[in-house]
């Protein structure tokens, strides 16, 4: 089987209304489901699931696509991973191929046989965690609250030695560069040990539930050696993609919902806060948040409280982090918890109401950013005061809308007594006249397309019985996209079989797949048929000669070639033709 081949297969043996239902009820309405849309908020349906053409569309966002796309989408994966995910399902084996330089088939099986020792490798540390050796860890677990119910729940494990790890993988037939290629052997002298030897062990899931890493703490401080380890960067791994804990969002928005998520700093923090009845906390681990992880917490839910340490979240490269968020579209707000105090410790130290108080109390991150900035000044100081003004402008002035310059510079107003007419001067921004909020609509991807070509090639695409395929339109197409759609429908006409469109979509380069998802969901009116069709292919017709004529036309101005106005003849010709109704 080629490239090709395998995908159609794949493409018609997943079952897209299924695989969709799963992250999204779908209403059968006619042919088309109907639901609201996964990648983006909304309460009214705009989403739309053909199971018929193999694809979705979103009316709201333009996401659209085919079962690859979903996953890919959906999971926050590549599309090789999609790939993957989707064959296991199918019970299809990846083929050896290659495209465009990637060899699916050798990454997936390498991919699968990574997760399963991680899996192996998770059980073990986990069982190891009630062998005698083991005792300091139980202690320490012990002294830190964490019962039995949550050490099960996150699947706490301890690393008893420096060997014990690799003889046991060793047994079940991993070898030793596999397991260093995890990310949990290391070579030292001439020997492998176990990285994590002597530390407690946290499995981190992908969203998939594979076992992907493992963070180890030390159990006592110790200068020598950092407090925590994270397993390197693997072909699994990739701390700035994952998020810890986020197998546990997944599994609480697909059963009881999710309306908020708790984003932490550590491990600690995300169990203690799970402890409290907070279980939709996440952590991430230690690193400024990057875009894809925006996007993967996007796909679970839009609301985020970020609550790091009390210090924690003020520092530059944690700001940036969550603008990262913002800008990706999820509505930020800021925990402020006590100075010095992670999420572990308060719950510890005050209890879940008073948690669950300081979530009530969340600021916006414009509203918090500029809380970090008034205590960076003393405000009782005039020049103090007014570079304090002066950079919380900066930070207003970045903002989109009028209602929340307003808000803000009042905000500053009452922090340091300016007028607001100053504040306004300083940030150079009209004041607020009209409270009206920017209209934020998608343009449509064909908005440039002539409107008889895009109905011509809507038709043929929904394969209207009306397309009349005795209109040779090939000669009228220029661009790629639209000779592909024509090719596309004259195959099916010839066949005399309804053709599906998963498979066309994923034949089309990425850059197009906009255009083509625009012209597949194109309203049709009452009314549209034959007679419509032949006007329009009449009109774009005529537009395609009447660009050629006009580029001649120029050409001759700058050559006076003889031989040009023959040409200029010919296509006049050929557009009085077309316009007595002879189709050339
Ligand atoms: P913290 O130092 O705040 O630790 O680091 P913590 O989560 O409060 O842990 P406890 O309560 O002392 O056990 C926050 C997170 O940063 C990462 C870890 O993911 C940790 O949970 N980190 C921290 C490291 O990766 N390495 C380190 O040496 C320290
Ligand atoms: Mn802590």
């Amino acid at each position: 089987m080629d490239n090709g081949e395998f995908l159609t297969e794949l493409l018609k043996r997943s079952d897209i209304v299924k695989l969709v239902s799963r992250y999204t009820p779908l209403m059968k309405k006619g042919g088309t489901y109907w639901g609201c849309c996964p990648f983006h908020h909304e309460k009214t349906p705009s989403f739309t699931v053909s199971e018929t053409r193999g694809l979705y569309y979103c009316f709201g966002c333009k996401a659209g696509g085919n079962a690859i796309n979903f996953v890919s989408e959906i999971e926050s994966v590549d599309k090789s991973e999609a790939i993957r995910i989707l064959a296991k399902e199918a019970g299809m084996e990846v083929p050896q191929f290659k495209a465009s330089n990637r060899d699916y088939a050798s990454e997936a099986k390498k991919r699968e046989r990574l997760y399963k020792l991680m899996r192996d490798a998770a059980r073990h540390y986990h069982e190891n965690l009630y062998l005698p050796a083991a005792s300091g860890a139980r202690d320490y677990l012990k002294r830190r609250e964490v019962g039995e119910n949550l050490v099960k729940r996150f699947g706490l494990g301890y690393s008893v030695s420096g060997t014990e790890m690799i003889g046991y993988l060793k047994g079940l037939g991993y070898s030793v560069s596999e397991m260093q290629e995890a990310g949990i052997a290391a070579l030292h002298v001439d020997e492998y040990y176990d990285v994590f030897y002597g530390r407690l062990i946290f499995p981190i899931l992908n969203n998939l539930g594979d076992v992907v890493s493992f963070g180890g703490r030390v159990l006592a401080a110790n200068p020598e050696f950092a407090k925590y380890r994270n397993g390197s960067q693997t072909f699994i791994f990739d701390k700035s993609r994952n998020i810890y804990a986020v197998n546990l969002l997944k599994k609480k928005k697909q059963t009881s919902g999710l309306s908020y998520i708790i984003m932490t700093e550590g491990y600690m923090d995300v169990i203690s806060l799970h402890k409290a009845g907070f279980d939709m906390a996440v952590a991430s681990m230690g690193t400024s948040l990057t875009a894809t992880q925006a996007k993967l917490l996007k796909n679970y839910c839009e609301r985020i409280y970020i609550s790091y340490d009390g210090d924690g979240a003020g520092q530059k490269a944690t700001l940036r982090g969550l603008d990262i968020l913002s800008e990706a579209g999820l509505n930020v707000k800021v925990v402020q918890l006590p100075e010095g105090l992670d999420p572990d410790d308060v719950i510890k130290k005050h209890g879940a109401e008073f948690y669950k108080k300081l979530l009530d109390e969340a600021v916006t991150l414009t509203r918090f950013k500029i809380n970090v900035l008034a205590k960076k000044y003393d405000l009782k100081q005039p020049d103090e005061k007014a570079k304090f003004a002066v950079e919380a402008a900066k930070i207003i002035k970045a903002l989109p809308n009028p209602v929340e310059h307003e808000e803000y510079l009042t905000l500053v107003h009452n922090l340091t007594g300016y007028t607001m007419e100053a504040l306004y001067k300083q940030t150079e921004l009209a004041p607020l006249v009209d409270k009206e909020e920017p209209e934020n609509a998608q343009p449509k991807a064909s908005q440039n397309m002539d409107p008889s070509l895009k109905f011509v090639l809507a038709s043929i695409l929904a394969q209207k019985p009306y397309c009349d395929y005795t209109l040779d339109l090939f000669p009228y197409l220029e661009e790629d996209l639209p000779q592909k759609i024509y090719e596309w429908g004259l195959e099916g006409f010839k066949s005399g079989q309804k053709k599906r469109l998963a498979e066309f979509f994923e034949e089309t380069p990425e850059e197009t797949q906009p255009l083509l998802n625009d012209l597949i969901n194109y309203s049709f009116l009452d009314g549209d048929g034959a007679e419509k069709y032949r006007e329009c292919v009449k009109s774009f017709s005529i537009g395609s000669l009447k660009t050629k004529r006009a580029e001649i036309a120029k050409r001759f101005d700058e050559t006076k070639d003889g031989k040009l106005l023959r040409d200029i003849s010919e296509l006049d010709k050929k557009i009085k033709a077309i316009r007595a109704g002879e189709n050339a």
